[in-house]
């Protein structure tokens, strides 16, 4: 597929008719800015948050946004993406509305780089991956049937860059790599699904990879099963927002100079980060328009061309990420850990 181009992005407000979309991760950084563009864009949508101050807050945000446009476009039901249980009463929730979903979006995702002890998801597992990659395997294995019933249905992925040990992120610390998924197979108390030592910074790229592999699986296994879905998993590139808060709220609280001055080389003298309305932008219209006839697995990357000047096209996953063995492991696993920390 040809590359985009440079700064195209974003969803319209054209004649397309307005699209549902279900979004995690939508209540800061690129999500809430994708979730701004799309009301703006008139479509509507449903975000989970992982609280009630969280949903409240979302709704004030979105409603200044709207205005009276707003007109119930907006549902924010509670889901702890932390929380296997709160995960499936959100989920039942949604079937038993059983309004069709048009694109889902699985977008949340955290890192807690520095750290030296893990943490962990209410049933034990390591919380990267617990919320990253676990969380968003259960969502789209129980929201499946509504997003086939979708007009046009498609699935979004956020990955990211990390995720491939030749991308300058990906270099950068222990890379990425899932090995025979030995932590998976123990289940909680692991702290890293290869079964090795923690290590926060390659948990976050291990969970990214994650992104991929399930995506890949999953529209491997419809097209298997003689059913289509675009699948479209994207990176945003490095994206660090002025505000406090945000996807570096930990880092920051850990190193406040050493992030302070990565972001002033990396945003201010380098030029090589979006921003978190381009991102959303992006995030936006993979949602609703971009590409306009998608089929089968795709994966978009921002690329950094020069200081300022971001390139969002078409690309290749990692090695790991293309192993269809490892995509099918990883999604048994996945799920055989969950039904059974579940029980
Ligand atoms: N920023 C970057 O440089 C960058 C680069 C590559 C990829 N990405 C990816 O882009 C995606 C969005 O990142 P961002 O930069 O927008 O980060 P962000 O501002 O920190 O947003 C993360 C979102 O995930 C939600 N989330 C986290 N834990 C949750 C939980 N337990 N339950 C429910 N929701 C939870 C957050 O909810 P709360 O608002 O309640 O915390 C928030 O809405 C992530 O998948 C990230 O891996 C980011």
């Amino acid at each position: 597929m040809a590359a985009d181009g440079d700064h195209q992005a974003g969803t319209s407000a054209t004649t397309d008719p307005p699209r549902q979309v279900l979004l995690t991760g939508g209540s800061s950084g690129i999500g809430l800015e994708a979730a701004m563009q799309l009301l703006d864009a008139g479509h509507r949508l449903t975000v989970l948050c992982r609280d009630a101050a969280s949903a409240d807050r979302l709704g004030q945000v979105l409603a200044q946004v709207a205005g009276q446009h707003l007109d119930g476009r907006l549902a924010t039901p509670i889901c702890d993406l932390s929380d296997l249980t709160s995960i499936e009463r959100c989920a039942e929730d949604l079937l038993t509305a059983a309004e069709p979903i048009d694109s889902l979006v699985l977008n949340a995702g955290l890192q807690y780089s520095g750290a030296r002890e893990p943490r962990w998801s209410a049933q034990g597992f390591e919380l990267t991956i617990a919320v990253n990659h676990l969380a968003h395997q259960v969502l789209l294995q129980r929201l499946l049937p509504l997003l086939l019933q979708g007009r046009a249905p498609r699935l979004v992925v956020t990955s990211s860059e990390v995720h491939d040990p030749s991308t300058a992120g990906g270099k950068v610390g222990q890379p990425a790599g899932l090995g025979d998924l030995a932590g998976l197979r123990q289940g909680p108390g692991a702290a890293m699904l290869d079964g090795g030592p923690f290590n926060a910074e390659k948990a976050y790229k291990d969970s990214k990879l994650c992104n991929l592999l399930m995506a890949r699986e999953l529209e491997r296994q419809l097209r298997q099963q003689g059913q289509s879905l675009p699948v479209l998993a994207w990176s945003p590139g490095l994206v660090i927002p002025r505000s406090s808060g945000g996807f570096f709220r930990y880092s920051r609280s850990q190193n406040p100079f050493g992030q302070a001055l990565f972001a002033l080389l990396a945003r201010d003298l380098l030029r090589l980060t979006e921003t978190p309305q381009r991102a959303g932008a992006l995030l936006a219209g993979l949602a609703t328009t971009r590409p306009s006839d998608p089929v089968g697995f795709q994966y978009w990357s921002s690329r950094v061309q020069g200081p300022g000047r971001l390139r969002f096209e078409a690309s290749q996953p990692s090695l790991e990420a293309r192993s269809d063995a490892l995509a099918g492991g990883l999604w048994t696993l996945t799920a055989q850990a969950v039904a059974a920390a579940c029980l």
